[in-house]
């Protein structure tokens, strides 16, 4: 299944992701992880060596290739079949892209390298079999129709603030409009039932999953530690979660 991580900055869509992504390893699956936060940081979670990852986006070389930029003109609908496993690094059952930011502004035209990242993104999920957990950017206006209509389901990660909720509810409002059946939200930080009813009442729905407040997750991310090691309860609940998925 191909999921979606969504959610305000720092509601903690990269620990999410990575434990959901430690779960379908822990079953026997074969997973990409797909890192499409601008600032990455889902590979040194998942204990690869971040320093040997390129970012595509800073690939100037290769997006000014594929958009087709030298002329006046851009190619809406870039080449991008040749690339993915290129791209993709590899540690036993798990797969990671990172993706990056693209800069804005400047001399060039941003939207010339999206368009290459899009369809890279487009194409790996509807080329791959294996499971892909797509650890977002904040919102999911700038992934478009495409994307969105090629995941099965969306999480949004929402903690137990006012704001978190208002980002939730825009997201929910444009999965909707896209067509997305299967959205859920996940509870995270949370300290008591307080905070999980707190986000049940704004949320209008139960939460799929309620992750609690970690210090070993937290101390682990501190250290630069493979934070999936770190807490089993934790990797419990995103078993849950994977479990409801699957069902849904
Ligand atoms: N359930 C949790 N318990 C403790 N710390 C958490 C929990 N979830 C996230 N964090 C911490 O919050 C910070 C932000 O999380 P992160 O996953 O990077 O957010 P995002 O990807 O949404 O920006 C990190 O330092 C992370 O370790
Ligand atoms: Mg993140």
């Amino acid at each position: 299944m191909k999921i979606a991580i969504c959610g305000k900055g720092g509601v903690g869509k990269s620990t999410v992701s990575a434990f959901l992504i430690k779960a379908l390893l822990d079953k026997g699956r074969k997973v990409l992880a797909i890192d499409a936060d601008p600032s990455p940081h889902l590979a040194r979670l998942l204990g690869f060596d971040d320093s040997i990852i390129t970012p595509i986006a800073q690939m100037k070389d290769l997006l000014n290739e594929r958009s087709g930029r030298d002329g006046p003109f851009y190619n809406l609908n870039p080449k991008v079949d040749d690339l993915p496993e290129k791209f993709i690094k590899t540690k036993g059952d798990l797969s990671l892209m990172v993706l990056g930011a693209i800069q804005q502004g400047g001399a060039g035209c941003a939207c010339a390298d999206n368009a290459v990242l899009r369809n890279l993104l487009n194409r790996l999920l509807l080329s791959k079999d294996e499971d892909i957990v797509l650890d977002m950017e904040a919102g999911v206006e700038h992934l478009g129709r495409g994307t969105i209509a090629n995941v099965d389901h969306i999480l949004i990660v929402v903690q137990p603030y006012r704001g978190s909720v208002e980002t939730a509810h825009k997201i929910d409002r444009l999965a909707k409009d896209l067509k997305v059946n299967s959205l859920h939200i996940v509870a995270n930080n949370c300290q008591d039932e307080d905070d999980v009813h707190f986000i049940q009442q704004m949320c209008g729905r139960y939460p799929v999953g309620i992750f609690y407040q970690s210090p070993e997750t937290r101390k682990a991310e501190r250290q630069g530690k493979v934070i999936t090691e770190a807490d089993p309860q934790m990797v419990e609940v995103a078993r849950q979660i994977i479990s409801h998925l699957e069902k849904a």
